[in-house]
């Protein structure tokens, strides 16, 4: 089999241009509203996926190396995304250099970053602790607990301000993350989260900025002893009392948790941009709510539509893997140490293989999905899977679910039928009445 060529220069600069800066100036690790804005007005996402489009249909099916320096290919077939997921971590290991340089920043220890062996040991301490493979967390009472408490918050404020935005959303989201996370008494610890936040957002810029070390030690301190703390019901109690190979930092996958309940929120408020153009929807969302065990919520439904927010607008857009061997495809071989990108929102929003590719369509999730059918993976899949989407989609649809039982909300309008390509969340705005 021959050496996978490059592709034509010109194409290579736009497929960087159109699919890969566009991803970067948003923000990978920690968003940049003003960017996400622009991306939107722009119809940047439209223009990524018609490339990819374009690519396929003149390449064909293989991946198409766009850097003949270090070797960085785009994924064009559901059967190569298939087999790359499913053969993490080798020989497609996750801890490719680029998420290595980010994820650094603020968890070195951090499963996502690690070795394959490492990996061994950290990954099921994740999946001990956020109960991979159960839809109910055993802690969902206590979980439950917060987000009763804290959407009736919330809605209070809705009621006083006539409608809703991002801002007292994410403030609400976020006293709810920390209490499910660390433990009730880290509700109003903003410290600990802003902290965080600062770090990411040097780690959109991976190796080009240095490691705010002190800033760095400080958070995972802090999040030490919410873990030692380990206070009942909490995430933290999860990972400080599951069972775990000797040398595993125990705190130190936590960060990454928290940092990803901000794509939930994201996911959550698009949810509701969905639903608000689709009464039926809501309706439905009500009578699984009502009828729900409410110590256990079980939301099936309402997980079906935060999946489909996350179907139509991906909140990890790029899945990255780097070879360990040298490996061939259909467009020829690639040397070991080669980067492969899986973009997620071409698979998602694909018309020649997805009737309902541009269309609001919670029901494609109402049934158990194989490596037969067309890749949906907002949350990856194979061995590297998010090992917390059992804990995300349960929060967000419990979230989803009480927002709209009681009040009606209404915002951007659209046509379930042509879902707009990006939808900003820090942009929305619901004006919202309570239900007689
Ligand atoms: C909407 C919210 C979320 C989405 C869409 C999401 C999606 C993903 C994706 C795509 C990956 C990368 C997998 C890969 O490289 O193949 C990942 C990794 C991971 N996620 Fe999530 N995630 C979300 C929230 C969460 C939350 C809230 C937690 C924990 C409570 C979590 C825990 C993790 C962990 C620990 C990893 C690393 C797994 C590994 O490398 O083995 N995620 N997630």
């Amino acid at each position: 089999m021959t050496d996978m060529p490059a592709i034509a220069a010109t194409d290579a600069t736009r497929a960087i241009a159109k699919i890969l800066l566009p991803m970067a100036a948003g923000g990978a690790i920690a968003r940049r509203p003003t960017m996400m804005r622009m991306v939107d007005r722009l119809n940047l996402d439209a223009g990524a996926i018609d490339e990819m489009r374009r690519l396929r249909s003149k390449y064909g099916p293989g991946p198409v190396q766009i850097t003949p320096g270090r070797r960085l290919a785009l994924v064009l077939d559901p059967d190569d995304v298939h087999h790359i997921l499913n053969n993490t971590p080798e020989p497609f290991r996750p801890d490719t250099k680029e998420k290595r340089g980010a994820l650094e920043h603020f968890q070195p220890e951090g499963v996502l970053i690690s070795t394959p062996e490492e990996r061994l040991k950290r990954r099921p301490l994740n999946e001990a602790a956020l109960q991979t493979r159960q839809p109910v967390h055993d802690h969902a009472a206590t979980m439950s607990a917060a987000i009763e408490a804290e959407t009736e918050a919330l809605l209070g404020h809705v009621d006083f301000a006539g409608g809703l935005s991002w801002r007292p959303f994410a403030i609400a989201w976020w006293r709810m993350v920390r209490q499910i996370t660390l433990g009730a008494s880290a509700r109003d610890d903003t410290a600990t989260t802003d902290g965080l936040l600062r770090l990411r957002q040097d780690a959109n810029t991976s190796y080009l900025k240095p490691t705010r070390k002190k800033l760095r030690a400080r958070v995972l301190a802090s999040i030490q002893d919410y873990v030692e703390r380990a206070e009942p019901g909490s995430l933290a109690q999860m990972v400080a009392t599951v069972p775990a190979e000797p040398g595993v930092e125990r705190h130190q996958q936590v960060p990454q948790w928290l940092f990803a309940f901000d794509a939930a929120a994201w996911a959550t408020m698009r949810a509701l941009a969905l639903v608000s153009n689709s009464p039926e929807v809501v309706t439905q969302l009500r009578e699984e709510l009502a009828g729900a065990d409410q110590g256990r919520p079980d939301l099936p439904y309402s997980r079906a539509v935060i999946l489909e927010s996350l179907r139509l607008f991906s909140t990890t857009p790029l899945v990255l893997r780097e070879t360990t061997t040298e490996t061939e495809w259909a467009s020829g071989t690639l040397p070991p140490q080669s980067s492969l990108v899986i973009f997620a929102p071409f698979f998602h929003r694909d018309p020649d293989h997805l009737a309902e590719a541009d269309s609001f369509a919670p029901e494609l999730w109402m049934r158990e999905r194989t490596d037969a059918d067309w890749p949906l993976v907002p949350f990856s899949g194979g061995p590297g899977m998010c090992p917390g989407r059992n804990v995300v989609l349960m929060v967000s649809s419990l979230v989803l679910s009480r927002l709209v039982s009681g009040h009606d909300f209404s915002g951007r309008e659209f046509p379930a039928q042509r879902i707009p390509p990006s939808l900003d969340p820090f942009s929305l705005r619901f004006r919202a009445t309570r239900r007689a």
